[in-house]
């Protein structure tokens, strides 16, 4: 038996101005009709053939209510939610949805997915996860490669070793974002691919390897859930126990330290973390004339993206520029500009 489960917690700075801290990017459509965390419950349909637990979702305590509303209406049922008082990044989410699923089931593997990802071929994400079940069935901590396309230092790298099973290879070796020069020696060795930053691995083994490898993330993680208040559906994390939690990612907590490490793939599903409006923008550029779900003329534009949940906006004679308009604030940036706007935000907290 699966139990997936979704990490929300992001806050997704480089998104401003549709991403909010009030409202972060996984909640909201945007590349679809949907919301992306409700997407990324779709997707689990595609995974046939074995046992699917209701998906169990972690996110900041403050976004309760936006988690729900993704869930309004849809034929997948929101499993248990997970209530972090603040985020203590990754590693802390994983100890503790592998603890719970362990509760559950002692042989449960479980499926951890971020919220704010795009794949475009869901079957090819299915085909893989029943690939990663099998190869986690063997113990292994399973993560999904992805082949590079750039010597891009925001994600993890991994190197394949030798062949596990239909698809699978063990990993010889989990870089956690390389500076650019190594990142460039990975993009010509094509033994490497980029983590997808999902993993699929037995409960209990993934609680082992923290033992080993964090075991004060691991403790700390467990106290939080002990102390933690609990419902049938849902599970607020005590916010002194939690805030004793170190900070860390599952990439460098535990994937880079353990040899219980397999990759699938390359796996080809049309796979996008929509980290930045240049990533929006390559997915779904702006089309010439009046586009009425974009709120937005564009006449002889190139390599443009036009957004507006505000005003009216009129685009003319641009090149490779993203124009993002909300009720309150308007971005204007060249997409090869598009990681600086993490920078806006640092400037906004700066004035206070
Ligand atoms: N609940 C919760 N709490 N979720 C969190 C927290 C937290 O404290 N921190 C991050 N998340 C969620 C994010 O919303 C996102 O969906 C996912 O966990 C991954 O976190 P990121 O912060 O986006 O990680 P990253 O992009 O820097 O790196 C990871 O993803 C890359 C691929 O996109 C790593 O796994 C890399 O190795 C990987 O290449
Ligand atoms: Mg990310």
């Amino acid at each position: 038996e699966i139990f997936p489960v979704i990490m929300a917690g992001g806050t997704g700075t480089r998104l401003w101005p549709l991403s909010r801290r009030a409202h972060p990017k996984q909640f909201q459509p945007l590349l679809s009709e949907k919301s992306m965390l409700a997407e990324t419950t779709d997707r689990l349909t595609a995974i046939d053939g074995i046992q699917l637990a209701d998906p169990m979702v972690i996110c900041g305590a403050a976004h309760e209510s936006l988690v729900r509303d993704c869930f309004d209406g849809e034929t997948r049922k929101l499993g248990r939610m997970v209530l972090e008082p603040e985020g203590r990044n990754t590693a802390p989410v994983a100890i503790i949805a592998a603890s719970l699923a362990a509760e559950e089931n002692e042989d449960a593997l479980v499926l951890l997915l971020p919220a704010d990802h795009h794949i475009a071929d869901p079957a090819a994400f299915g085909d893989a996860v029943r690939k990663a079940a099998a190869a986690a069935e063997q113990g292994y901590l399973t993560t999904f490669g992805i082949a590079p396309s750039h010597p891009e230092t925001g994600y993890g790298y991994i190197l394949r070793g030798e062949p596990l099973s239909v698809g699978a290879y063990t990993v010889e070796q989990f870089v956690e974002k390389p500076d650019r020069e190594t990142a460039e020696a990975y993009l010509k060795d094509d033994r490497y691919s980029w983590n997808a930053g999902i993993f699929l691995f037995p409960a209990r083994l993934l609680l082992k390897e923290a033992e080993a490898h964090a075991p004060e993330i691991l403790r700390a993680s467990i106290d939080a859930l002990r102390a933690s208040m609990r419902t049938t559906d849902k599970i607020a994390l005590d916010a002194e126990a939690f805030a004793a939690v170190p900070g860390d990612s599952i990439d460098y907590a535990i994937m880079e330290r353990t040899d219980r490490a397999a990759v699938i793939g390359p796996v080809s599903m049309g796979w996008n973390d929509i980290g930045s409006w240049h990533a929006v923008r390559e997915l779904k550029g702006a089309t010439e004339g009046h586009n009425a779900a974009d709120n937005a003329i564009v006449s002889n534009c190139h390599n443009t993206l036009v957004h507006s949940d505000g005003p009216l906006v009129a685009a003319i004679g641009l090149e490779n520029v993203v124009i993002i308009a909300t009720g309150d604030a308007v971005l204007v940036v060249d997409a090869d500009h598009a990681q600086e706007v993490k920078g806006v935000i640092d400037t906004l907290k700066a004035a206070g």
